[in-house]
């Protein structure tokens, strides 16, 4: 219902991922004057981990970006710990905390992501990490070698 409603909506876009004639995943996000609101991101789980949760959700920043909005919320259950590290690898941050936004019971987070602003790439921190311990284990080497 809320779906068919979304599709009908002037102010929603509605993604579908197909892979092989096969839903894959779909995406829904709700425009409004200034920000963008994710209502569902959702990935079939024989195609997560994949990519395509990334460009679902990339796809439809870019359309806001093409409408000049630039601030994108979204809620995810507190104790959903794969989406969470998901909307962070994607440049979303914490918010705010809901307590009970689940029919009362569950917790959430509001995440949102400035899409002026370029998303933190962790793999590439990582990579620029180990080369620094690598650094410092060569120099503690050459050190050890010139030992008389
Ligand atoms: C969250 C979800 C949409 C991610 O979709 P996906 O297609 O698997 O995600 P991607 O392959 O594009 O992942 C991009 C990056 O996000 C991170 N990521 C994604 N899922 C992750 C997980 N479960 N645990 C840790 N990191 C994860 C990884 O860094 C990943 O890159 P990598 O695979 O190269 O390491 C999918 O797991 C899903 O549908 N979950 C159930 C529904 C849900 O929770 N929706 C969100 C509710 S708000």
């Amino acid at each position: 219902m809320r779906v068919a409603a979304s599709i009908g909506a002037p102010n929603v876009n509605v993604l579908v991922a197909c892979v092989h004639g096969n839903i894959a995943g779909f995406a829904i996000m709700r425009y409004g004057d200034d920000d963008a609101h994710l209502d569902l991101l959702a990935v079939a789980p024989p195609y997560r981990r994949l990519g395509i949760g990334r460009q679902l959700l990339q796809w439809l920043e870019k359309c806001a970006v093409v409408a000049g909005i630039f601030n994108v919320a979204l809620e995810v259950r507190a104790g959903n710990e794969g989406a969470q590290l998901f909307y962070e690898r994607m440049g979303y941050r914490t918010l705010a905390q809901l307590p009970g936004y689940y029919q009362g019971v569950e917790a959430a987070l509001r995440l949102g992501r400035d899409l002026s602003r370029r998303p933190v790439d962790h793999r590439i921190q990582r990579i620029q990490y180990n080369l620094s311990v690598f650094g410092v284990l060569h120099v503690a080497i050459r050190s050890l070698s010139s030992d008389p």
